[in-house]
């Protein structure tokens, strides 16, 4: 796997200080005596990612895991979103914090945010470790952002290139060759 890796663009300590960060910022928005919040992770990239930032956060919470597909195969343009695994958590009246790996076109935020909106969330907010540079139209934006990156495609801590290098544990671009 490493031989396939051109750079390290983040390393893990960066991401876990980062990470640290993002979880006060998560926390002072939800207090404590505020119950109710329903996490929501986007599978599969933002595992990683989610698995980190919960053990950091200190308020009672559920996960309600949903799934996304937007690439088939080997590819690094994503296509039309679609859910392949919805919701089974009630989130009706609930503080709900969608989780994903990162915000490209906004394709997937946008297909899970009017999922979600139809169950009449009390709030619904938005995290994601990575954002790409402004092509995610206006009214699709994430409330907590780890990284904004450059337009190049990364893999690594939850990130897949045709399903793989997810327990890479940097973001990193591969090889020219390997896309
Ligand atoms: P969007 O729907 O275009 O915003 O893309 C979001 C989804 O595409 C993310 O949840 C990722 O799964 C995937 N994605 C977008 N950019 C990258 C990348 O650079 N590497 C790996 N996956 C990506
Ligand atoms: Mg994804």
């Amino acid at each position: 796997m490493e031989g396939d890796i051109d750079r390290i663009l983040i390393t893990h300590e960066q991401l876990d200080r980062r990470i640290r960060e993002m979880a006060d910022d998560i926390a002072a928005c939800y207090p404590e005596e505020d119950t109710g919040l329903v996490l929501v992770p986007i599978l599969a990239g933002s595992i990683i990612f989610l698995a980190d930032l919960i053990r950091r956060l200190p308020m009672k919470m559920k996960l309600g895991l949903i799934a996304v597909s937007s690439y088939a195969g080997a590819v690094t343009e994503s296509r039309d979103a679609s859910i392949t695994r919805d919701l089974s958590v009630d989130i009706t009246d609930q503080h709900v914090l969608v989780i994903d790996d990162i915000l490209d076109t906004g394709k997937t935020l946008r297909l899970v945010g009017q999922r979600l909106r139809e169950r009449k969330p009390r709030t619904l907010r938005t995290a994601v470790l990575l954002r790409k540079p402004s092509k995610a139209p206006a009214d699709v934006t994430a409330d907590f952002v780890g990284f904004e990156i450059e337009d190049e495609f990364v893999v690594g801590y939850g990130l897949d290139y045709d399903g793989h290098y997810r327990n890479y544990p940097h973001i990193a671009v591969l090889k020219p060759e390997r896309y």
